[in-house]
């Protein structure tokens, strides 16, 4: 992983943004993304082939909860082990959680290369929350992206998903082999299969989704902000239909 990578994701992980120098310097066209979809639709890798090409940050609440339950040397707080054990079963974490921690990052909304939220919003009352910080921030979102798919060929993403433990970048068994088995091409870390993504708590974080998550989809489209993609095919397909969505999008919005 690059130094520029880590500092990155330092701002978002670790809650310091200080150090943040973002990749690209030169002033280019800012995107503030939000990603939707069901876990394992792909929302994670898009982001990394979106990051490259728009050069906006990838700020995942996933990642940053596993960074904080994980990180060695200082013990989690309540709020963190309570938001552990939700995850492990699949749950939600609750929202005052979730929210204090985006909050105590905010300053990373406001970089001026832009963002790509994944997995956040989750819930109606985190969108609210969320629209209102930006509507009082001037930062308008440019879009809302939900990946749509199969329930039967998701499940088949999330069992063969392998991640890194140092880097988290992520693999699959089949779709995206590391080039050594157990090891990661980015960083040469080991690679595990996250706890969620056993049989028991897939079927929750499938229900959280659709009684939690999905109404999204309505709220954003009410604010003339979503765009639908079909998320079946090569991840460089997906991609392209991305961004073949997004630049029109963009040119309505300026
Ligand atoms: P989080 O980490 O956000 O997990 P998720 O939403 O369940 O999403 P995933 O990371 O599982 O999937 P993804 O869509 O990113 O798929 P990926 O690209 O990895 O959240 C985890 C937990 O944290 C939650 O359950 C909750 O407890 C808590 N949490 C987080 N945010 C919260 C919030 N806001 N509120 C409350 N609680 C919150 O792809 C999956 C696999 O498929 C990979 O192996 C990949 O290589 C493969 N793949 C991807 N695309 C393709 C393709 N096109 N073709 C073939 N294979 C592909």
């Amino acid at each position: 992983m690059s130094a520029l990578k880590r500092i990155e994701n330092t701002a978002w992980l670790r809650g310091n943004s200080a150090g943040c120098r973002p990749r690209f310097r030169e002033r280019r066209s800012c995107w503030r993304l939000v990603l939707l979809g069901p876990p394992g639709v792909g929302k994670g890798t898009q982001s990394q082939l979106l990051k490259q090409r728009l050069g906006a940050c990838h700020l995942s609440t996933g990642d940053l909860f596993r960074a904080a339950c994980s990180r060695v040397g200082c013990d989690p707080t309540p709020a963190m082990q309570e938001a552990k054990n939700y995850m492990r079963r699949g749950q939600l974490v609750p929202d005052s959680t979730v929210w204090d921690m985006v909050r105590e990052r905010s300053e990373c909304l406001h970089c001026r290369v832009g963002f790509l939220l994944d997995g956040f919003p989750r819930t109606l009352p985190q969108a609210e929350q969320l629209q209102k910080f930006l509507e009082g921030a001037m930062l308008p979102l440019s879009a809302v992206v939900e990946y749509k798919m199969p329930l039967d060929e998701i499940i088949k993403r999330l069992r063969g998903r392998r991640v890194c433990e140092t880097c988290n970048a992520v693999f699959h068994v089949t779709s995206h082999p590391p080039k050594v088995e157990g090891v990661c091409n980015e960083c040469g870390g080991r690679l595990y299969q996250r706890p969620d993504d056993c049989p028991a708590s897939i079927s929750v974080r499938m229900e959280a989704y659709r009684k939690s998550t999905s109404p999204l989809i309505e709220y954003y489209e009410d604010l003339g902000l979503l765009t639908s993609i079909d998320a079946d095919g090569t991840a460089d397909q997906v991609f392209a239909r991305t961004m073949g969505a997004l630049v029109p999008q963009a040119r309505r919005v300026g």
